[in-house]
């Protein structure tokens, strides 16, 4: 039994999911089980086919399609997209795509209380959590409230197969990182728990397989299923330093977002061990390795990611910068960080040796 199962607080989350190959077909039914009929379609410009083929499936005249949705959710494009809300009186969204296009229809149910209707193509998990991250006027604000929260969420298999291989091994370590960070949550529960455990499972195993047959249906199929289930985690219970420092480094340096998750997960894992040994022998467990921290930095490896900061464009003293954001204020973690051990750690990852524990 887990270790924390004597006390704990357990929210789901409410969600209609649909999985399967070809399930986008439902997506009409899905429409008038929400009693609406009139669905506005958001998706980023590369993926305006995607749209085009869901839109095929309504009658002309009820649909419109709004393809300009960008990273970090702009709140211009958000502007511009309330505005094709109005025209077409709307009744609810659907959005086909990754972070943008989903960022995008969480913003519009934000201002609207539009029902949402997401089709995933990544594995970055943001479908199923009440968060949402809006840039205006530069700066980017994150909260969570269950106005964004999507009311159905469809994963089908064929809409991942397209999704070049990088790409791939990095948004599936970003989502196994919400895993790995959900095991060791201060607000944690043994539910959430044993999907870490099996979203981190079925995420290493496929991506390797990904990597090397980028059109498997099977390895895109338990990969999908897993991102479903490190998503459900982000959106259960509070992530840790990990996303601490990466929004740090990515805040102050420009470093690529993903690849920073990539690079620190197994680096921070180590870091915060002996705080959360329970943890670590689920992630182990999990990855199939001898400890937490070599099994992350091998599957990293194995996905071809880069390994050192150095390597993402991190200047050399920036390790300073990070480490005075990185503890200026509060956040959970089970283990406080301090700028001497950090320092010991941020270096690790900066010239690419492997993790360590850090004491
Ligand atoms: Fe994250």
């Amino acid at each position: 039994m887990d270790r924390r199962a004597d006390a704990f607080v357990y929210e789901p989350l409410p969600a209609r999911v649909l999985f399967g190959a070809g399930r986008r077909a439902d997506v009409a039914g899905e429409v008038a089980r929400l009693g609406c009929a009139r669905p506005l379609i958001v998706t980023s410009p590369e993926q305006h086919a995607w749209a085009d083929e869901i839109a095929a499936t309504f009658e002309a005249a009820s649909t419109s399609r709004f393809c300009e949705a960008a990273m970090h959710t702009p709140w211009h494009t958000t502007v511009r997209a309330l505005d094709a809300v109005a025209r077409s009186r709307a009744d609810c969204v659907i959005a086909i795509g990754g972070g943008s296009a989903i960022g995008l229809s969480k913003a519009i149910a934000l201002q609207t209380d539009l029902p949402q209707i997401v089709l995933p193509t990544t594995y970055a998990g943001s479908e199923v959590t009440p968060i949402i991250g809006e840039t205006r006027d530069g700066e980017k604000r994150t909260q969570r409230t269950l106005k964004v929260l999507p009311e159905v969420v469809i994963y089908d298999v064929e809409l991942t197969t397209t999704l070049p291989p990088a790409m791939s091994a990095a948004s599936g370590l970003n989502a196994i990182a919400h895993a790995v960070e959900a095991l060791y949550a201060t607000d944690g529960n043994p539910i959430t728990s044993l999907m870490a455990e099996e979203g981190m499972a079925s995420l290493a195993s496929a991506l390797p397989d990904i990597v090397r047959t980028p059109s498997s249906i099977e390895a895109r199929r338990i990969a999908q299923y897993g991102a479903w289930l490190c998503g459900t985690c982000l959106g259960a219970v509070s992530m840790g330093l990990h996303h601490k420092i990466c929004h740090v480094l990515g805040g102050s340096f420009d470093l690529p977002h993903a690849q920073t998750h990539a690079i620190m997960i197994a680096h921070v894992a180590a870091y915060n061990a002996d705080a959360a040994p329970a943890a670590m022998t689920r992630i182990a467990r999990a990855l199939n390795a001898q400890d937490a921290w070599s099994g992350l930095h091998e599957l990293a490896r194995a996905l071809n990611m880069p390994l050192s900061l150095k390597a993402i464009g991190m200047p050399e003293d920036g390790t300073d910068v990070a480490i005075e954001r990185v503890t200026q204020n509060a956040y959970s973690n089970p283990r406080t960080p301090d700028a001497r051990t950090l320092r010991i750690m941020l270096t690790r990852a900066w010239n690419g040796e492997p993790p360590a524990r850090v004491v």
